[in-house]
This record gives structure tokens, sequence and C-alpha cells, in this order.
């Protein structure tokens, strides 16, 4: 069908992707206790119109359905994450047995069709109780953290051969504690760097806990990567260039792939504060090896100097470029640069794509079909460029759709629609998309001989 297949090996690992509390609702069932997006959403004007994960797509009950879905397009892997508070209501201490018992069935249902599980242990929603103890600029979130993996690990880890500590420090650090657009909607700079050093903390700490119960699975972890140029070539924005990818993308990947912060920024943020908290033997531990890095890629950031020289300001620049329904540039090639720079400025690492794709204006048509070409074009462009830089010599593994269904996208609810299987909001009743149909048959070309 597709010369694309062929350029990518018997052994690339295909999937798609998705996060409990964007899928499960189910929020008060089982014993679940209250997560700082439930408390976030239920604030007014927090998200669009109010939207929350009460029902979501209502995943925890349905989930059959979705197992048999991914099946059916005879993909190889299915990243999803546990809900902490599911595990331990109170964040720490007692543990809830139902919780556990349903990823317990989770991963029982996929490995039955062959479907690898490819849990992320924490995927933004932090228990509550933790937040109301100081969250995540507090050092005691990070050794709850190691205590929940030891617990998740401790139950799965018998069947389940990849774990992701973190999706997307930057995220739950940057726009939960700085501007306050996600959960729990903080605007303290101070306490938002905080949060991102003890996040890496919990990285490394859950690494050591999970190496020590299972010396025999691999762990990584998944950081949100941007490509990042200058508004023009005249080099007056090469110093807006350094501080936004210091801050997007080295202050993740530097810590946990060189065991130190990277020292431009250090000096960027002196004044903020926050980086007090940063302890030299933490970054022993924080940039313990890991088995492969997760990236996920959605655009590139354009920016420019602010308009006062000598200022620490920076612009981000809009582009007239084509755009996805969330307003970002598609830009492929940008995976390429994030790729290729990893590999220039690393110690080797295996990676996978562990989130890509793109939110359309899908309409599901009166034959029951959703034409979504956009989302065609957009996954074919990115592998594209996918295949071109394995051949280049990078070691990628696998690629994860974001996002198998439909469902809650955070601050911006219900109105942006990543899956390539469509939702109904209403009826949640589930119809593959044009795209689901082009990625399925790709990866089964790629993989024929497995599945
Ligand atoms: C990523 C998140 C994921 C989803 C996509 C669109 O930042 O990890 O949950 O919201 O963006």
């Amino acid at each position: 069908m597709n010369a694309l297949g062929d350029r990518f090996a018997p052994e690339f690992v295909w999937g798609v992707a998705t996060s409990s509390y964007q899928i499960e609702g189910a929020t008060t069932e089982d014993g679940r206790g209250p997560s700082i997006w439930d408390v976030f959403a239920a604030r007014p004007g927090r998200t669009h119109r109010g939207h929350d994960g009460a029902v979501a797509v209502d995943h925890y009950h349905r989930w059959r359905q979705d197992v048999a879905l991914i099946d059916q397009l005879g993909l190889d892997a299915y990243r999803f994450s546990i809900a902490w508070p599911r595990i331990q209501p109170e964040g720490a201490g007692a543990v809830e047995p139902r919780g556990l018992a349903f990823y317990d069935r989770l991963v029982d249902g996929l490995l039955e069709v062959g479907i690898e599980p490819w849990p992320t242990l924490f995927h933004w929603d932090l228990p509550q109780a933790l937040e109301d103890a100081g969250g995540w600029p507090r050092r005691e979130t990070a050794e709850r953290f190691a205590d929940y993996a030891e617990i998740v690990v401790d139950a799965l880890g018998d069947r389940v051969r990849h774990w992701t500590t973190l999706n997307e420090p930057w995220c739950a650090a940057f726009l939960g504690y700085g501007s306050g657009v996600h959960a729990p909607g903080r605007t303290e700079p101070a306490a938002a760097l905080a949060a991102s050093h003890h996040l890496h903390l919990a990285h490394g700490l859950a690494l050591e806990r999970i190496r020590a119960r299972r010396p025999d699975v691999e762990v990584g972890v998944t950081l949100n990567l941007y490509a990042v140029s200058p508004a023009d070539d005249t080099g007056r924005h090469d110093d807006a260039v350094r501080r936004i990818d210091g801050l997007m993308n080295r202050w993740f990947l530097d810590p946990i792939l060189l065991g130190r912060y990277p020292q431009d920024v250090l000096d960027d943020v002196a004044g903020v504060g926050g980086t007090d908290v940063i302890g030299d033997e933490d970054l022993t531990v924080i940039g313990a090896p890991v088995d492969f890095l997760g990236v996920n890629y959605y655009t590139r950031h354009v920016v420019a100097a602010g308009p006062w020289p000598g200022s620490a300001e920076v612009e981000f620049v809009s582009r007239d470029w084509p755009k996805t329904a969330s307003g970002w540039d598609i830009d492929p090639e940008g995976l390429g640069e994030v790729l290729a720079r990893v590999r220039r400025d690393y110690p080797p690492v295996p990676i996978y794509i562990t989130e890509n794709g793109a939110a359309f204006d899908d309409v599901l048509g009166v034959d029951g079909r959703v034409r979504d070409d956009d989302r065609i074009d957009f996954l074919r462009r990115h592998l594209t460029v996918l295949a071109d830089a394995i051949e280049d010599g990078v070691d990628v593994r696998g690629y994860f759709a974001w996002s198998l269904l439909d469902n809650f996208e955070w601050a911006e609810g219900y109105r942006k629609r990543f899956g390539i299987v469509y939702v109904d909001f209403e009826t949640l009743e589930r119809t593959p998309k044009d795209s689901a149909h082009w990625f399925g048959a790709l990866a089964r070309q790629t993989a024929k001989e497995r599945r």
C-alpha cells in the first residue's frame, strides 16, 4: 500500500497513546481519590465551558472495546497512564486494591490479544491530597511518587516490560505552577522551578526503586521537546532561542541525560528563586542512565527578542504557516531537528516517539465515516521525517500516535479532537476515522511478520 511502511524495521513498535484523566471518567468509582484535575476543572473559568473528566470517554467501563479497537488496527503497543489517585486515594499510605485491579485487568486484556502495555506512572493527575500538602514544589511529593511507583511495579511488573515514569514534566511544572493554565493553576515562578526539580527527582527515585524491584524491566521518561528557531537570521534573536530552548528542552534533557542543569539557564533564572531546592546528590539520582527516552513532538517555537534591547523578554512569533485546530504550526522538519539534537548533544539513548498527532475539526459524515485527510497528511509527513532520521542513524524504536480516542484535552476541554478514533461525546460511541485505518494498515505492513 505504502512505501513508507517499508522504511521501518519489522521490530519497530507501532502504538497509540492516551492518559488516565483524559479518557477514564469514573472519577469517584472504586475508591478513587480526587486529583488536582478534578479540583481545577471545578473552578470557574479554568477549562473550556467548565468541561471536566468526570465521564470523559468512559474508558473505565469501555476498556474492553477500546482494547479491541487497538487490536483491530493491528497495533503492537498501547501507551496509557495509571491514575495515582486510583492506587493511593490520599497520595500516600493506603493502597486501593480496586484501583490496582483495574490496571491489572487492562494489562491482561492487552496481553491476551498480543498488545504490549506501555504504562506511564504520572500523566498529570496528582492526588489532590498531595497538592494540599504543597504539591510538586515540595520535596516529599517526589518521595511519595517513588513509593507509588514501587506499589504499581510490584503489582504489574511481572507482565509489563516498559515503564515510563513521567509524562512531560515541563507541562506539569511550568503550566501547572507557572502560567497556571493547567492544574493546580498556581502562578508562582519559583514554585514552578522547584516543581520541575522535584519532578526530576521523582523520576530518579522511582527509577532506582523500579530497578531494585525488577531489574528485568526497561524504564524511561517522556519529555515534550520542541524545535526552536529565530524569527530571522540577523542574529538578533539568538539569545531568545537560547533561553527558550534552555527552559523547554535543555532544563529537562540535561539533568536526566547528563546529570546536571544547564548553567546558562541557572543563570537566567537566578533571580526567580526556587532552585535552592537542588541538591548535588539529587543529580546523581536524576542522571542515572535510562533505558529509553520518550519524545513527544508537536510543533516548533519561533522566537524573537523583546522590544527592549538587553532585556530578557522573549516573544513567540506567529508565522503564516499551516496550523492544526490547536493553532500549532504543522512543522514535521522540527521533529527531525529535535532528534538530531538529542543524538548530537547527549549520550546514546534509544528513543521512542511517545506522542505525535494533531487536532482537527473532524466531522462524522452521514455515511458514518470521518474523512480526516488532514490528519493522515500530518502523520505521513511526520513519519517520513522519522524514517529519514532513522536512516541517518538516530536510534528510534517506536512511534505512538496521540491519541487513540478523542478525549478531554485539558484546559481545552472536549473541543479539540486528537483521536484517530472519533468519539461522539453524547453517546460515547467510537468510530475509527480514516486516519485510524491508514495508520493501522501502515503498522500491519511493517509488522507483517508479527501480527
Ligand atoms: C501533550 C499531552 C497529552 C495531550 C497532547 C495533545 O502535551 O501529553 O496529554 O494533551 O499534548
